[in-house]
């Protein structure tokens, strides 16, 4: 079983990129938190694309081969409704995940198209957020952490 964690643009910058907002951690460690809060017989695939219609891809191949997705979309989060589509084709558990609480900061960061689609939704957590996204994702699907 295969959980997909993708995320979207200039989260390849994460632990550099405004780090009063996203924190100090990288990419690779939030894929170490993921891997250490999954149950066992279950394995994350880490993903990250600054493009969406790689994103869609990546969804598309969740659809298949996966049990669930955590997602970070980013900017696109704000903006597309393309991976909101390509997820509401997913049957699986689908956890959104934003590093910051978009809810205190601008206005354009209050509405998200993914949201429409997600079974759950979390912000403000920082990356412990990933975590407790995949943690819901399994018992979800019913493998105990
Ligand atoms: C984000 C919040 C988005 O508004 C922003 O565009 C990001 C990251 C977060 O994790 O807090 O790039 O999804």
């Amino acid at each position: 079983k295969t959980i997909y964690v993708l995320n979207g643009p200039n989260l390849n910058l994460l632990g550099k990129r405004q780090p009063q907002i996203y924190g100090h951690e990288t990419l690779d460690d939030v894929q170490r938190l993921c891997a250490d809060a999954c149950a066992k017989g279950v394995t994350i695939r880490m993903l990250q694309s600054n493009y969406e219609g790689q994103i869609v891809d990546w969804v598309h191949e969740a659809r298949e081969d996966g049990c669930g997705i955590v997602i970070n979309p980013a900017a696109l989060t704000h903006t597309s409704i393309a991976i909101l589509d390509a997820l509401n084709t997913v049957e699986g558990p689908v956890i959104e995940v934003h590093i910051s609480q978009v809810h205190k900061r601008e206005p354009f960061r209050h509405h998200s198209y993914v949201s429409h689609r997600s079974d759950g939704v979390i912000a403000g957590l920082g990356t412990e957020g990933y975590a407790a996204a995949v943690r819901r994702i399994c018992q979800l699907i019913h493998v105990e952490t």
